[in-house]
């Protein structure tokens, strides 16, 4: 469950509807699942397994296993921390509006109309002050190491979000124009596929599973031994791929929903404008749209989104603080503290220079470090880890893998097939 909470964020409820509005629809849909299938879920397998078998933070896992190279290995192990430092910096960002959208129809119930304004416009000034109060509440909850509690809330919200999703999706259907979204998000129009929308689609469904930055390794350290991965792993895809398609069952007829309502969402090509902001245009738009019972709905909406922004952003936070506390025994309320101030030193800078830093930091971590990063998770599997300690710990928890298919086809699917895969998708735009 704790590894789902991580896994569904906002990559699900932003991410993923935008890509697919802006990569042509169902095209990228069905590129996108296959993806999930063929590319992140056997890496999943692959990151819970090496980190339950390290049974420590990412540095220390990919040493153990790579023990002629340990040089190679905390070089790596440093470079996803790394990564996973500059996704949180942008992540909290995003994540900072929805406490924004959350605030603000309450505010303006009390009168404070201004605010309320402020803070679901765009603005340097409101872009940092959320910021801030996101990091600080991440930050609290990895401190106290209070993520069990969080995840038992999560686990017990998600579904609350998931219903929720559902009857959004019910009363979009019943307003002029969703069946426009409709037939964009399920009717292919394949001349939109081509190799940029591959890399993109690849992106996504690492950036969704949490892929790459040694953030699965971590929740694959905590673990017990009698735990299924395979299965965890297939639960966690399902999960996660299944809330990411409500979502864009929602948001791309709630677009043509909006457009029709006289709200902005093409320019004069047909092209999305602004497309990052598209989902908080889109959604409010939705919310409006159903008066008073709107108002709450929104609010509902918005609470337990930043929930799941939180439980996918202590994750982030998770990974270069467990190295720092096993790398130099500071105290982790400390490591917790520090990099969370770094970071969110970073987050300034990128709010502040917004236009220039934000798609740049994003594109580069998500879209290329984690698919690379996970091309190097799946070599050291490969290649480097004998296969019989491979199977000594995926046999924990699931003795009868040895005669699966599974077992069959996986190891060497990740050998061969996964890292050229991932290389294939970012030559292939230059061939
Ligand atoms: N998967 C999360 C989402 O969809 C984001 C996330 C959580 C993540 N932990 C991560 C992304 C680690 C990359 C690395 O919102």
């Amino acid at each position: 469950m704790a590894a789902a909470g991580s896994a569904v964020g906002l990559g699900n409820v932003w991410g993923f509807p935008t890509q697919t509005a802006s990569n042509g629809g169902a095209a990228f849909l069905l590129i996108y699942l296959l993806m999930m299938a063929l590319l992140a879920f056997p890496m999943l397998v692959a990151e819970l397994t090496i980190g339950r078998y390290g049974q420590s933070n990412p540095i220390a896992s990919l040493r153990k296993i790579w023990v002629k190279n340990r040089l190679l290995a905390t070089i790596l192990g440093s470079t996803a921390m790394l990564t996973a430092s500059m996704i949180l910096s942008f992540y909290a960002i995003l994540a900072g509006w929805l406490i924004g959208f959350a605030l603000a129809p309450v505010l303006a119930l009390v009168g404070l109309d201004s605010i309320a304004n402020w803070l679901t416009t765009f603005g340097t000034g409101r872009n940092v002050l959320l910021t801030v109060c996101f990091m600080m509440m991440t930050v609290f909850v990895v401190r106290r190491g209070v993520s069990d509690g969080i995840e038992k809330w999560s686990s017990r919200l998600m579904p609350v979000l998931f219903v929720l999703f559902l009857i959004l999706i019910a009363y979009i259907f019943t307003q002029e124009g969703a069946t426009l979204g409709l037939e964009m998000y399920l009717i292919p129009d394949w001349s939109h596929v081509n190799g940029g929308l591959v890399v993109n689609a690849m992106g996504q469904a690492f950036f969704s599973l949490s892929l790459g930055v040694g953030a699965m390794m971590v929740y694959g350290s905590y673990l017990g031994k009698d735990v299924n991965i395979a299965k965890t792993a297939g639960q966690v895809a399902v999960i996660d791929t299944g809330v990411a398609f409500f979502a864009g069952l929602l948001i791309l007829p709630a677009m043509f929903v909006a457009k029709n309502n006289g709200v902005q969402i093409f320019n004069e090509v047909g092209e999305l404008i602004s497309s990052g902001n598209l989902v908080f245009v889109v959604l409010p738009s939705l919310f409006q749209s159903m008066g008073m019972v709107g108002e709450v709905v929104g609010v509902a909406f918005f609470v337990l989104m930043v929930i799941a922004a939180l439980t996918s952003s202590i994750a982030m936070l998770e990974v270069p603080v467990s190295c720092l506390q096993e790398e130099t025994q500071i105290q982790r309320d400390k490591a917790a503290l520090v990099l969370g101030g770094l970071i969110l030193l970073l987050s300034a800078v990128i709010a502040a220079n917004f236009e220039s830093l934000f798609d740049w930091v994003a594109t580069a971590s998500t879209l290329y470090m984690q698919p690379l990063l996970g091309m190097c998770w799946a070599v050291v599997l490969g290649w480097v880890w004998s296969r019989k300690a491979l199977l000594d710990e995926i046999k924990q928890g699931n003795p009868e893998i040895e005669t699966s298919l599974f077992w069959r086809i996986w190891p060497w699917y990740v050998k061969f097939v996964c890292p050229v895969a991932i290389l294939m998708v970012f030559v292939y735009p230059f061939v």
